[in-house]
């Protein structure tokens, strides 16, 4: 499905991360990938973790920062030219948002979660097109939650943030849309990743799923993966501006 197509996957941090499974299926779909990561001390590990992806490289990039993403865009434009996807899955909310009521999120901790996990795609998005690295018909995927529409304890502020994300991805898909460029979401279900070992109670979320989701069971990185890479693929392209859910079907559950 993604034959001949390069991706950039930001926010890969190991071998348990979405976007990690998003980068085994859209690579054994055909794609040639490039990853961003934090903090340049992780590299080597990074570079071991994606050696398996052949002719692969990593550039570091912290999304909240404008002036990385230029400098991300600059060099990906050098050395490959335009590129077809982008899938961005990274979010980030401090502790004690996560740990606290709702009610006590600091102003702070608000627009820190809502710059890192929504504003960053937006910036992504612009600062992209602006610098002509975006091909014809290129598609941009992003990573959101259940959480942005119900309230689920100890999800806190991350559901306001993936709201904004949300809703983020319809204007940017109305922008883009006429130059043949697509924005979506998969909203995947629960998976143990180290950013949602920071999420109070996760486990409890993982046995309910199991108990009343349709499928009776979680969701993998892999097939949150395989959705990205239809979303990434020409095979959705009449699809934008639509959050599509990869959850066992959780979500259409009432009680
Ligand atoms: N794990 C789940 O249950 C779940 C469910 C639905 C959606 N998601 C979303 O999936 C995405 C990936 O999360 P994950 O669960 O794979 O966890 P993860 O911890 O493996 O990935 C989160 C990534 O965000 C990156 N990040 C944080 N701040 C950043 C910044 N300023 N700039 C650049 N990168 C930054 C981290 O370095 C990390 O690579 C997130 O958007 C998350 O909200 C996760």
């Amino acid at each position: 499905m993604l034959k001949e197509k390069t991706v950039l996957i930001m926010g890969i941090r190991n071998k348990w991360s979405i976007a990690y499974g998003a980068a085994q299926a859209a690579y054994e779909n055909g794609a040639k990938l490039i990853f961003t990561f934090m903090g340049e001390e992780n590299r080597e590990k990074i570079e071991e973790l994606i050696s398996e992806f052949e002719g692969s490289k990593a550039y570091t990039c912290d999304a909240s920062k404008d002036e990385e993403l230029v400098e991300l865009f600059t060099k990906i434009k050098a050395e490959y030219g335009k590129i077809n996807g982008i899938l961005h899955s990274i979010a980030h909310a401090n502790t004690q948002d996560l740990r606290n009521d709702f009610i006590n999120t600091s102003k702070e901790g608000f627009a820190h979660a809502n710059d890192v996990s929504a504003y960053s795609l937006v910036a992504t998005c612009r600062i992209a097109k602006e610098l002509d690295v975006l091909s014809d018909n290129a598609s941009i995927v992003a990573v959101t939650y259940y959480g942005s529409t119900k309230v689920l304890e100890g999800y806190n502020v991350m559901g306001v943030a993936k709201a904004a994300l949300e809703c983020s991805i319809r204007y940017l898909a109305s922008n883009l849309g006429p130059e043949g460029i697509r924005v979506n979401a998969i909203s995947a279900g629960p998976i143990k990743t180290l950013s949602a070992k920071g999420i109070k109670d996760f486990n409890s979320i993982l046995d309910v799923v199991e108990e009343k989701a349709p499928l009776r069971r979680n969701v993998t990185t892999k097939e949150v993966g395989n959705a990205v890479t239809f979303m990434l693929s020409d095979m959705s392209r009449a699809i934008t501006g639509q959050v599509v859910y990869a959850d066992s079907g959780y979500s259409i559950m009432g009680i």
